[in-house]
């Protein structure tokens, strides 16, 4: 008897049996890791504080403004603690106080909403990481987002405080919009989340199907990819920026996010591999939205497109290297940020947390990733704000632009 012969019957049940046991061992962990950060039933809080001074400088005003409006009764008293001091305020009352004062960031009138999509066929670059931070960054500075969560690995759920295995139903997902004779539009999926000025359309496992669905509609009728770009278009407008959280794999959903962006950042770790895959991405997004356009889809403008080198580990020579030479090649259209490789990052995702949730940890390592953060966020937030004809015209006054 030839050796495979010997083998196959033996292994194939072995190894299913092993793969369904590892993973009801990893979903094990999973549950307790959960268990320890969510107390069953219990919601995620997003509790940060501002001091005064804080929350003076976020909202574009000086603190005795702030005293002289609490004095007046336009806005609430403050709540003091025990010791008789400002309890510090919280982001919604942040936001009130821009009401207010008149100070919010939005776009207005004849301003395009943004729609952002992080996106790359490459696992594992960064993007879900990168999608949620952009998201915080943009809520604390009082604009209204919402992140749609493309990917049934639903990381972007997760890291929102939803347990993509329990609270999200089928139906709660993309999946009925992308199903025959489904959803007409997406305003059933969006939720709020615990971040004030966040909304989620939320994923989960069984959103993989959405990739049959959009591809059975898509045969003999190439318009249906352009369903997603209807859909998220017709949302929208109650956002200043919508954000797309994708998966990684060229698929019906990816080439969907592809088409209803009008925005693109691209994640590339420093590696020669990454960086190949891509030279290879962009290549696919030239060939496919060519070949789109063929099929009578229109052509589709993005306001930016910027490569971000990620996980960058600025203590190694090679990191270095190839990000030189990532800024060799794309030049103007990289971000002079990187996101660079953080512990903090690692330790926020242990609790299943983003780094600008655990403001209080206060540690070095905190306020370096923290620092890194917001100077990658402003450069897209600069980007954004180029992209809105009024918000140029209030930077070129500002000498900005
Ligand atoms: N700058 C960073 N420093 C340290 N760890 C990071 C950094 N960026 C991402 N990670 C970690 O790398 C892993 C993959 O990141 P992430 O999930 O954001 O990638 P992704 O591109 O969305 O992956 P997928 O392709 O599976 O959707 C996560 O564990 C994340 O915590
Ligand atoms: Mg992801």
């Amino acid at each position: 008897m030839s050796p495979v012969a010997e083998l196959k019957p033996a292994t194939e049940p072995v190894l299913l049996d092993a793969l369904s046991a590892l993973n009801q061992r990893a979903e094990d962990v999973i549950a307790r890791l959960r268990a320890t950060v969510f107390a069953p039933g219990s919601e995620k809080i997003v509790d940060l504080r501002f001091t005064i001074t804080k929350a003076a400088e976020m909202v574009g005003r000086s603190s005795e403004a702030i005293r002289q409006a609490e004095a007046e009764g336009r806005l609430p008293p403050p709540r003091l603690g025990a010791n008789g001091r400002r309890e510090g305020y919280s982001l919604s009352e942040v936001n009130h106080m821009r009401d207010v004062f008149g100070t919010r960031p939005y776009r207005r009138e004849g301003d395009p909403p943004i729609i952002l999509a992080v996106q790359n066929f490459k696992g594992g670059v960064g993007k879900s990481t990168l999608a949620c931070h952009i998201a915080q960054y943009l809520a604390l500075k009082g604009y209204r987002v919402a992140i749609v969560d493309c990917d049934s690995q639903a990381s972007s759920t997760t890291m929102f405080g939803f347990n993509p295995d329990i609270d999200i139903q089928d139906e709660d997902t993309l999946l009925p919009f992308f199903q025959h004779g489904g959803a007409p539009d997406l305003q059933y999926a969006l939720r709020p989340t615990a971040w004030p000025g966040i909304d989620i359309i939320p994923a989960n496992l069984g959103l993989y199907t959405a990739e049959y669905e959009a591809a059975a509609r898509m045969r003999g009728n190439p318009d249906s990819l352009d369903r997603l770009r209807r859909g998220i278009e017709g949302m929208a407008d109650q956002y200043d920026v919508v954000i797309l959280d994708p998966p990684p794999a060229l698929g019906m959903i990816s080439l969907a996010v592809l088409r209803s962006a009008n925005a693109l950042l691209i994640p590339t770790p420093p590696s020669t591999v990454d960086f190949a895959s891509t030279a290879h991405f962009l290549r696919m997004i030239v060939d496919t939205l060519e070949v789109l356009a063929e099929h009578g889809l229109g052509k589709r403008g993005y306001h930016f497109l910027r490569v971000v080198a990620t996980k960058v580990d600025e203590g190694k020579s090679a990191h270095l290297q190839i990000r030189e030479m990532m800024q060799a090649v794309f030049g103007m259209d990289m971000l002079s940020a990187s996101l660079l490789d953080s512990a903090e990052i690692d330790n926020a995702n242990v609790q299943l947390r983003t780094v600008y949730e655990i403001a209080g940890s206060g540690s070095r390592t905190h306020e370096r990733c923290r620092n890194n953060l917001d100077r990658l966020n402003g450069e897209i937030e600069m980007l954004i704000r180029k992209a809105w004809p009024s918000h140029r015209a209030d930077l070129r006054r500002q000498g900005v632009a």
